[in-house]
């Protein structure tokens, strides 16, 4: 499918689309001389801003902000869709998510140590795709920097708060246990549930721990206080999505994110193949069909046990409703907010009120 990005990928508009479409995209698009994560930075910085104007947040709440209540793994969200993890690492906008339209927000992946993550340029559009490519490596100011953050929010933030945990790239895959449990001890009295990030291919390593012994050995650790989740890659065979789940039920975790960026470059737009060799995860368009799979299979394999948040290639209303249709309780979305903006969130939120 190619996206009219005019009118923003695969929704239709009003003639010449919506403002977002016509006039902040593109302009965002141009900062750094096309550099995604320039257009990132300089997006946040302004989120950040905004974050500590109530009178400005309350405006952009009146304007995006929709109810579709609901309750998952004992969790109140005041509608489905989330912010996934990734677009804001160290919740430095923490108050701006919920005005633009979100009903959760999933902040991280953080590590035990701070870490700059891979060198620059690490994040791609892929813009007839609707797609993106990073190799960020897990760019975050560390679990104690969050933490700190967390302690000093002046108000409630008025939808759950995610957190989402990964491995440092100093700790040895062996130890990775004990950096999980050292971020997760900073951490957890400001998050209504955790993420375990054992899928991004951006850490050496970090994918192995969706293997049996290593997800049990993670999971007996953290499991107890707060809803744990664990993100699933998209790349798993389902023999090993099987594996993953069974572990899940056994001990006692809260439900499944599925899923992470892919390593595939299937679904890539002619014009965007000459950046299929960025080594990275890709996101997007090209994910849609396989998370949509991902999130049945894990639906039909455990019975609907095991709650789901759909995440991976909604760019479109119907995109959100086929998650939920597929078995999905909850879905988030990163690059459909690159290029669809909050109105985007609101259609969606919107489409959750069957
Ligand atoms: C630039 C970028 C950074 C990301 N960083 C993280 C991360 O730190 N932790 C994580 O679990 N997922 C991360 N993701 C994956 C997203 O949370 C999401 O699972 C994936 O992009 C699929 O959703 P989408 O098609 O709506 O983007 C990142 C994605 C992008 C594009």
């Amino acid at each position: 499918m190619s996206p009219d990005l005019t009118t923003g990928p695969g929704r239709a508009g009003p003639a010449g689309g919506t403002v977002f479409d016509r006039i902040v995209r593109p302009a965002l698009f141009r900062l750094g001389g096309g550099d995604a994560e320039t257009a990132h930075e300089w997006t946040l910085r302004r989120l950040a801003t905004l974050s500590r104007r109530p009178a400005a947040l309350a405006v952009l709440g009146a304007r995006y902000a929709v109810a579709a209540p609901r309750t998952v793994f004992g969790v109140d969200f005041p509608n489905p869709v989330g912010l996934a993890a990734g677009m804001d690492k160290d919740g430095a906008a923490l108050p701006a998510w919920p005005a633009l339209g979100f009903g959760f927000v999933e902040v991280g992946t953080v590590t035990a140590h701070a870490q700059p993550g891979n060198p620059r340029p690490r994040l791609f559009r892929l813009p007839d795709s609707a797609a993106v490519i990073n190799r960020m490596g897990f760019n975050n100011a560390g679990a104690a920097a969050l933490a700190a953050r967390l302690a000093a929010l002046e108000r409630p933030l008025g939808v759950p708060l995610g957190i989402s945990l990964g491995k440092s790239k100093v700790t040895e895959l062996d130890d990775a246990v004990q950096d999980y449990l050292a971020s997760y001890r900073m951490l957890h009295p400001y998050g209504d549930y955790f993420a375990v990030n054992v899928s991004s291919p951006n850490t050496p390593g970090l994918r192995a721990l969706q293997d049996r012994g290593h997800l049990d050995a993670l999971l007996a650790a953290l499991v107890g206080e707060k809803p744990i989740l664990v993100k699933i890659a998209p790349d798993l065979t389902e023999a090993a999505i099987a594996e993953v789940l069974e572990v899940c039920l056994s001990r006692g975790a809260a439900g499944v994110i599925a899923t992470n960026t892919t390593l595939g470059r299937d679904g890539l737009a002619p014009a965007d193949r000459s950046r299929a060799g960025e080594a990275g995860g890709l996101s997007g368009r090209p994910l849609t069909e396989r998370t949509r799979r991902v999130v049945s299979f894990v639906h039909a394999e455990t019975g609907g046990a095991l709650p789901v948040i759909g995440v991976g290639g909604i760019l479109d209303p119907s995109d959100a409703t086929a998650l939920l249709d597929a078995g999905a309780s909850l879905v988030q979305l990163y690059t459909g907010f690159v290029y669809g903006g909050p109105g985007l969130v609101r259609a969606v939120a919107r489409a959750t009120r069957r």
